[in-house]
């Protein structure tokens, strides 16, 4: 039986989930999804990094833990993964204890052959990377050249990895197994990398305490990207005795080993990745595919560019198997793709209403028509869409065993437009009169319901919640474990067709876009670089006004109810204690150019201390005597060694913070409602 191991990269905790991160996780389920299909053996793995010096700025500048941090944005992620309907058999987050025995592990072997030694590191550091760069990567301006944003000089004792050492080993194994990176563009772009020259890299950092302290050496924490990459083999119990998973998907000569990733993550997962494993003794990957971006604007999706995409506002209107269709109808795999509503809602239109809705609702409505609300009472096993059935079926699997999931969808649409095709030539609706007609009519609507029903199952993968409907709308209420049923003649005859319910309602683009902010170029959800998590919750981006569309037609009673839940009522907010307090004391926390320490009176006696990120924005002396809306019940979290019990509020503009103040001074401790 094949097997397949499936991996997604693990999502940094510093932002919240947009179209990137779901674009590469319906990825890896729909490919995870196809193989269960094709009854091979599949672990799929998706999950979360959160160490490192970012998340632990994050946290700091929201005035929380970084675990807190990392606690909430997880559990944004799961809620999301349900709602997509990702089928990940395990979900491994870098905090936890099996991770850290499964680092140690890597390490203690890469040591053990002697590939780690201690210097001093300097350079142009990017700490939204994690990465130095060379002079000729970051020019005259010093700018990373991912983020566009100044680097800073650093210097300290590291430890290094000799990468230096696998030059060769790498070049070698890109030649022997040109399928390690793919596509062949972006081998070609990791080969001449690697032929440039590979120094060795800094795999610790010194005064980090947020993340895995380096074993044997007080002081340093494993670099986030040893950390990280280690996950693939940490999920699988790499580290901890016995290890049934590693065993059967890792440590294994008969299993693929996927990594899907993003073309921004391409050097650590086909350069540094697998140094480390070569150097640890352990087995490789077999296929890194680095896919391409999503772009707005012609710029990168993601936060820093400040043009992030969350599609919520699409899929509360309608599914989130719409928009997975879109994104992997659209996306040539492996290229960018622009994003816009407009492009959205011509495919939904055109592919989802037209194309599959219309076919299904018209064979299913002639069928219950003629045949008393069933499907035909004869099956037909010679007619010209046979052929076409057998080449697509084998041109789709064609297709999604090389990843182009455009192509097989297009394959799946040739059959479609064939099926209408016929339907069209043969008119059964004209011929049920005429002499022995009532068996014609059976054997070509029969036929379309067959090819249809054909099409929706190679849809399974992309479509997990949909394609089932369809399926149920043309007979088949239960969908098949296996995609052999691909093959022709599946369709019950004499089966009962339900009553049609609209699948995929047409969207009056003209409408949606002039009423929809998001589709007209806004942003669909306040977007700031420094959106505090916490506040900015998603619930509060599904009501924001900016981010609530206008329907275009009455909305489905599972959009109405997306809707509702998204709300939160009159009691929930009031759970949220808003008080305004006087500032008594503020001073900067020491050894941090962000945190300020604040005494303020909320009209309980002592003042409260408060710890909030606001150093960069206000002279600390500037803020006594001010009054602040504080939110009063929130659990005490520790900043830098410094408690605070509750929160200052600010508005956020380009990342710099506003206090909020009444408009006239009221007495501490005077609740905000
Ligand atoms: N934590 C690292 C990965 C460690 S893996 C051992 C990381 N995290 S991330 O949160 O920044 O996610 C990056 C990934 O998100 C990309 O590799 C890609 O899969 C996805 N995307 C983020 N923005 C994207 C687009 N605009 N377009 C498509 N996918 C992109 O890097």
């Amino acid at each position: 039986m094949s097997k397949l191991y499936v991996t997604t990269p693990i999502y940094y905790v510093n932002d919240l989930p947009h179209i990137g991160h779901i674009y590469t996780t319906v990825v890896a389920d729909t490919l995870a999804r196809y193989h269960r299909l094709t009854g091979g053996d599949t672990y799929f793995l998706t999950g979360t990094d959160e160490h490192g010096q970012n998340i632990q700025r994050a946290a700091e500048e929201q005035g929380i833990e970084p675990i807190q941090l990392a606690d909430r944005v997880v559990s944004r992620y799961h809620e999301l993964w349900d709602e997509y309907a990702m089928s990940h058999d395990d979900f491994i987050r870098t905090s936890e204890p099996r991770h850290r025995a499964g680092v140690e592990e890597i390490i203690r072997r890469i040591d053990a052959n002697d590939d780690f030694y201690t210097d001093r590191h300097q350079g142009w550091y990017c700490s939204a990377c994690e990465t130095f760069y060379t002079e000729k990567e970051i020019g005259d301006a010093k700018l990373c050249p991912v983020h566009e944003r100044p680097t800073e000089w650093k210097s300290e004792e590291n430890l290094f990895f000799r990468l230096s050492r696998y030059q060769q080993a790498l070049l070698d194994l890109y030649a022997e197994h040109p399928e390690m990176v793919r596509p062949e563009s972006r081998l070609n772009e990791v080969r001449a990398f690697v032929e440039s020259g590979l120094r060795d890299l800094s795999v610790s950092r010194a005064n980090l305490p947020w993340g895995i302290p380096f074993p044997g050496h007080p002081g340093q924490t494993v670099y986030v990207w040893l950390d990280a990459l280690t996950n693939y083999v940490s999920a699988l119990g790499f580290g901890r005795g016995e290890a049934p998973l590693y065993e059967r998907f890792w440590d294994t000569a008969d299993a693929t080993r996927v990594h899907v990733i993003g073309k921004d993550i391409l050097r650590f997962h086909a350069v540094y990745w697998p140094a480390f494993l070569l150097s640890a003794g352990l087995p490789l990957p077999t296929t890194v595919w680095a896919h391409g971006w999503w772009l707005r604007d012609a710029k990168k999706v993601s936060k820093s560019s400040g043009n992030v995409v969350r599609p919520d506002y699409l899929v509360r209107r309608f599914g989130p198997d719409a928009l997975r269709y879109f994104m992997l109808r659209e996306m040539v795999f492996g290229q960018d793709a622009q994003f816009s509503d407009e492009a959205f809602i011509d495919r939904y239109n055109a592919d989802l209403a037209n194309d599959l809705g219309n076919t299904v609702s018209r064979v299913v409505t002639l069928s219950r028509r003629a045949f008393d609300g069933m499907t035909p009472p004869e099956s037909c096993d010679d007619n010209p869409l046979i052929a076409v059935a057998r080449e697509v079926a084998a041109e789709y699997r064609r297709e999604m065993e090389a990843y182009a999931f455009n192509r097989a969808l297009a394959a799946l649409w040739r059959l479609l437009a064939e099926t209408n095709q016929y339907l069209v030539e043969r008119e059964p609706w004209k011929r049920m009169k005429e002499d022995g007609g009532a068996r014609a009519v059976a054997r070509v609507l029969w036929n379309c319901l067959e090819a249809t029903r054909i099409v929706t199952v190679g849809l399974l993968p992309f479509m997990p919640r949909t394609a089932p409907r369809v399926l149920a709308a043309l007979g088949v209420p239960k969908p098949p474990a296996s995609l052999d049923a691909m093959a022709w003649g599946g369709l019950p005859t004499g089966a009962l067709l339900p009553d049609p319910e609209p699948l995929f309602p047409r969207i009056d683009k003209d409408a949606w876009v002039e009423e929809t902010p998001a589709a007209a170029g806004a942003a669909p959800s306040p977007q700031d670089d420094n959106e505090r998590i916490e506040i900015v919750s998603d619930e509060t981006r599904a009501t924001a006004p900016s981010a609530e569309p206008k329907p275009a037609a009455e909305p489905t009673p599972a959009a109405a109810e997306a809707t509702t839940e998204a709300m939160i009522d009159i009691e929930q907010f009031f759970r949220t204690r808003l008080k305004v307090g006087t500032v008594k004391l503020a001073e900067r926390v020491p050894k941090s150019n962000k945190l300020v320490r604040l005494e303020v009176d909320l009209g309980e006696g002592a003042p409260r201390q408060l710890v909030a990120g606001i150093a960069k924005a206000y002279e600390p002396e500037s803020l006594v005597g001010r009054q602040v809306v504080v939110v009063a019940n929130l659990q005490p979290a520790k900043l830098m060694g410094v408690e605070s019990r509750g929160m200052v509020l600010a508005a956020s503009e380009d990342g710099q913070p506003v206090l909020l103040h009444p408009d006239r001074q009221v007495p501490p401790g005077t609740e905000v409602r």
